[in-house]
């Protein structure tokens, strides 16, 4: 395992996102408050590149009590998904899951935060 260097820390703001290349494989990194995650960025719907999509608060259909839909909002509970530009598939930013298909999910790498800089770790 090696560590690549990705960013400077606050060289991402919150909530945004960076790809870079390694070896041809391409990662986006993700900074929510002072965290980072990383995913590969191909998309395990048809291999989009996800990683370059919007980065969006999760939505969210509400019911009323005889379930008919009171409408779609964004919810304020804090998530916030990536949005595959290629078909719109969401995948939470923190987890990589796909909110409605529990075997969808977005294959993730080590992030290490040392000296002020970003590094994510990759094979090899
Ligand atoms: S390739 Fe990402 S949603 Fe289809």
């Amino acid at each position: 395992m090696r560590e690549v260097f990705v960013c400077q820390e606050g060289d991402i703001a919150d909530g945004a996102g960076k790809v870079v290349a390694d070896n041809g494989v391409e990662i986006g990194l993700f900074r929510i408050g002072s965290q980072y995650v990383a995913w590969r960025n191909h998309c395990p719907h048809s291999g989009g590149p996800v990683c370059q999509g919007k980065v969006m608060k999760r939505v969210e259909e509400r019911l009323d009590d005889n379930k008919l839909s009171l409408g779609i909002h964004y919810t304020d509970d804090g998530t916030l998904n990536i949005v595959c530009p290629w078909h719109g598939y969401e995948f939470d930013i923190k987890t990589g899951r796909h909110a409605g298909l529990d075997k969808l999910k977005l294959s993730g790498f080590q992030v290490r935060q040392r000296d002020g800089a970003v590094y994510v770790v990759v094979p090899g």
